[in-house]
């Protein structure tokens, strides 16, 4: 029988049903000051969780992105360091604040920005560096904060796909000055569409809540530029008890990572991700890469994966800083970051959410054996 493997699977249970329920027949389907009910606990679990202070939910990852650039007060003339292989909200953030996304390259091995490309990449107009736990894994935190001090830049986590990610014992969010996170359906933990910011200052949370509604004040008119950034209730009820699951969530997508792994060594040209030591990897997606295959090639793989009923996928391509539209704005050149578009030729992701078992990974591997000579 042809197997449906599936890269995504939500986790949605009883608890998250009543909740969102529960909202639907109250009054509040939103607070209009965005700090309703829900919000608030949902926020506080999050916070205690990553282990900050404060929590800000807003209406997505792109939006956390958004309104953590607005609060560094980054505009026109600024010039903010991302990384090129990840999603294009990354860039579309910092673009639309008027500032200039500056792509730096990445680790060939963990597919996070290298500390010493973006330290290649400091001008006097650098505000902020963007890194992000490329597939759940942290980039290279401390490196990438001494750099910041030393040239006194804002660094803002993007830990979109790092839910419970961490680096020396310590989790994705509590690195840098402020850390945005997705809940959109692609995340191990969703509300649909949704985000979060983590920090440890008070004044940051509170810029943050205000940004989220239209730079709204105390007597709700507008104090400074915003934006509506609001939470649903109906998604903070989702989230706080999908959170509660999220332990739970990430050990089945390790234990699927380290069989998945064992049975991939070995195949041909096959290079399975890496989690160096001092980091533990959220998994969010299983990215393995062709070594020296040509974009041909592996999107011919990816097909065939498909057609076997193995729902395979490519994260990033074409690298942000290829997109027509970066290309044409920024005047960008091809072959910029060597490292970004081997990357982008050459790696796909495979499925290891929580519902699957050993025989999809046998299956998996089996197929990978055929088709990899
Ligand atoms: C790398 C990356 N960037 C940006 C986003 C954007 O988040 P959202 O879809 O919530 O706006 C995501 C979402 O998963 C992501 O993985």
């Amino acid at each position: 029988m042809r197997k449906n493997i599936q890269m995504f699977q939500p986790s949605i249970g009883r608890e998250e049903v009543e909740a969102v329920v529960g909202v639907l027949r109250g009054k509040t389907l939103t607070d209009e000051t965005g700090s309703g009910a829900y919000v608030k606990k949902f926020e506080e679990a999050y916070a205690k969780y990553v282990g900050v202070k404060y929590a800000v939910a807003v209406s997505s990852g792109t939006a956390a992105l958004h309104a953590a650039l607005m609060l560094a007060d980054v505009g026109s003339g600024d010039e903010v360091i991302v990384p090129s292989f990840t999603q294009t909200s990354t860039a579309e953030a910092v673009a639309l604040t008027g500032a200039k996304p500056v792509f730096a390259d990445i680790n060939p091995k963990t597919y996070c920005l290298d500390p010493k490309s973006v330290e290649e990449k400091v001008t006097s107009k650098t505000r902020a560096i963007v890194p992000v736990h490329v597939y759940g894994l942290m980039a290279e935190m401390e490196e990438i904060n001494e750099i910041a001090r030393e040239h006194d830049i804002f660094v803002i986590e993007h830990a979109c796909q790092a839910h419970g990610a961490e680096l020396k014992g310590s989790k994705a969010g509590t690195y840098g000055d402020l850390a945005c996170f997705s809940f959109n359906a692609l995340s191990v933990i969703t509300t649909g569409e949704g985000g979060m910011i983590t920090t440890n200052r008070r004044d940051y949370a509170e810029e943050l809540q205000s940004i989220r509604v239209h730079g709204f004040g105390r007597y709700g008119s507008s104090e400074r530029l915003g934006h509506n950034y609001k939470m649903t209730e109906v998604a903070a009820a989702l989230g706080y008890y999908q959170l509660q699951k999220l332990p739970r969530l990430l050990e089945a997508r390790r234990k699927n990572a380290q069989i998945l792994t064992s049975l991939l060594e070995g195949i041909g040209r096959l290079v399975p991700p890496e989690e160096p030591p001092g980091y533990r990897h959220a998994w969010s997606l299983y990215t393995v890469r062709l070594r020296g295959g040509k974009v041909g090639e592996r999107n011919k793989l990816v097909l065939k994966l498909n057609a076997s009923g193995i729902q395979t996928k490519v994260f990033y391509q074409p690298p942000i800083h290829m997109a027509p539209y970066y290309r044409r704005k920024y005047g960008i050149r091809p072959r910029s970051q060597p490292n970004t578009e081997a990357a982008s030729r050459q790696v796909f992701s495979l499925p290891c959410h929580q519902g699957l078992g050993e025989e999809d990974f046998k299956y998996m591997a089996q197929k990978l054996k055929k088709l990899i000579r």
